[in-house]
């Protein structure tokens, strides 16, 4: 999809298809909506008022309203998008709706559209706050180019219903605004691409990504994007005494993938600066192994290499976007399988840092290749870490699919990241790792266990194994096991892999640039 900016009157565009979006403004919790359009236009004002004025449309957040050949209008259709209550209304609303108009647009052979910039005629400055002109464009940019994706590319009667030009339509304004409406909408297509890149390895099913073909990936896209890369297998593990990861990787005939990403700023970085690490579990399909996990549903788990898409994702935004630091990706991957070869519940593993692990189940083996890629990286030199893992079912439990659960030994790192996500509009929560729970991976016969002792707070057991591995480095792990599949479309993404994580990673390298 060409996705471009134009400064001029949205009434007097030539398009199939205008998209303009439109807030309830109504006060109080009883009172009826009260949708007001979010334009400036007097011409796109009067062609929508009487349907607005129906009560049909309550400009709900993702709802939309199609009229047909506006009076007074240049564009064929109008198409209104709610973005709910005006209280409400923040950038990521935006981003939705740009996704609710593309989406829109794709069943029914809409090939180009155009996009009104929402303006402030119905806004009052407090309002205005909400949407500062870049992450607005920005969120436009990457709803609409997030929504184009369908995954269907293994399907023979696919239908083509893309979308080929999305047309921002920003009146003309002055010269400062427009600089950032054009660096919103460069970010925005960098971000876009980074996050499809993810999804679209999300999708791939285990046949096809094995770990080899993940590291293949992995360096294409760094020699596009002008990133260094290697990609070591079985001997780099040995060398490195992996002993953790390898178990996981041993009962396989794929070869795992040990994938080195780094980005360096242009003109380097001062002595003393931080070193980001940045550690995905890149399971490319999770049998369980010799504890292997029931038939029912076990397809889905081609997704379990989704931490590792959302760092190479990360790392292909920040190759574009160039924060002032510098930043190492370590991705494991491997393919959990039960076997001759297999490491079996019982096996006690030495991890590359030197513990000795018990094997408790082998279907937790995610927090096993993470244990050994936290370790590596901070011989790297890594400072501060953050992992990203489909790493517990639990997650699901606590949080439902709505927040990434997000675990860390230091407020402040938290809490930066935390900062990132009114840019980033994903929703995480913090859950505890405090040393209170380190009882439940102590191990009878080892330094650690690799499951609790009972099953409650499962996440937390997790996410204690792994604090295990990171001593004192400040450390932030992200359980998106609940958010990295979407089971249904939504108004604004197709079903499937949502490539979580990459935005808020970035957003949270970006706040170390110097
Ligand atoms: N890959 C799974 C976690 C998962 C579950 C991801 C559902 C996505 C959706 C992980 O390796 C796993 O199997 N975890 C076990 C841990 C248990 C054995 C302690 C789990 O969550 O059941
Ligand atoms: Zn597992
Ligand atoms: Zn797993």
């Amino acid at each position: 999809m060409n996705t471009k900016v134009l400064f001029q009157d949205g009434a007097a565009f030539q398009t199939p298809l205008l998209a303009v979006f439109a807030v309830d403004v109504a006060v109080g919790k009883d009172a009826d909506p009260m949708p007001a359009l979010l334009t400036t236009s007097d011409a796109v004002s009067e062609a929508a008022a009487v349907a607005l004025g129906s009560g049909e449309f309550k400009a709900g957040s993702c709802e939309t309203l199609l009229l047909h050949a506006p009076n007074g209008v240049k564009a064929e259709r109008l198409l209104v998008i709610g973005l709910g209550k005006v209280g409400k209304l923040s950038v990521h609303e935006v981003r939705k709706g740009a996704g609710t108009a593309v989406r829109f647009c794709k069943p029914r052979g809409v090939r180009e559209l155009a996009i009104a910039f929402p303006e402030d005629h119905a806004l009052s400055d407090e309002h205005l706050e909400a949407l500062p002109c870049d992450l607005t464009t920005r969120a436009i940019v990457e709803g609409a180019e997030l929504a184009e994706l369908d995954w269907d590319t293994y399907k023979s009667d696919r239908k083509d219903t893309s979308v080929s030009l999305c047309t921002i339509v920003a009146k003309d304004v002055e010269k400062t605004t427009k600089a950032e409406i054009q660096k919103g909408l460069e970010e925005g297509l960098a971000v876009a691409a980074a996050q499809n890149f993810t999804r679209g390895l999300v999708n791939e099913p285990g046949n096809v990504l094995t770990p080899t073909e993940l590291g293949k990936r992995a360096a294409a896209m760094c020699a596009e994007a002008g990133l260094q890369c290697e990609v070591f297998s079985t001997a780099k593990l040995h060398e490195l005494g992996m002993g953790a990861f390898w178990a996981v990787s041993q009962g396989s005939v794929e070869p795992p993938a040990l994938i080195v990403m780094t980005y360096e700023p242009v003109g380097g970085v001062a002595e003393g600066s931080p070193v980001l690490g940045l550690v995905g579990k890149g399971i490319t399909f999770d049998t369980g192994g010799i504890s292997i996990k029931p038939a029912d549903g076990m397809e889905k788990m081609k997704y379990d290499m989704a931490g590792a898409g959302a760092m190479i994702g990360a790392m292909k935004a920040i190759a574009a976007l160039k924060p002032k630091v510098k930043v190492i990706s370590v991705v494991c991957s491997a393919e959990n399988m039960p076997d001759g070869k297999a490491f079996k519940p019982g096996d006690v593993v030495t991890a590359m840092s030197g513990k000795t692990i018990e094997i408790v189940n082998t279907d937790a083996e995610g927090r096993l290749v993470l244990a050994d890629g936290l370790h590596y990286a901070k011989t790297l030199g890594c400072t501060h870490l953050i992992n990203a893992a489909t790493l517990t079912g639990a997650v699901a439990i606590a949080l439902g699919k709505l927040n990434v659960g997000l675990f860390s030994n230091s407020d402040e790192t938290a809490e930066l990241f935390m900062a990132g996500l009114k840019a980033s509009g994903e929703k995480y929560w913090r859950l505890p790792c405090t040393d209170d729970y380190k009882d439940q991976i102590k191990s009878a016969i080892a330094d650690i266990q690799n499951t609790g002792i009972t099953r409650y707070g499962g996440s937390i057991t997790a996410a204690m194994f792994l604090k295990e591995f990171v001593g004192d480095t400040p450390w932030i792990h992200l359980d998106i096991a609940a958010c990295a599949w979407l089971d249904e479309a939504q108004p604004w993404i197709a079903k499937g892999p949502s490539g979580i994580g990459v935005r808020s990673i970035l957003e949270w390298a970006r706040s170390y640039s110097s």
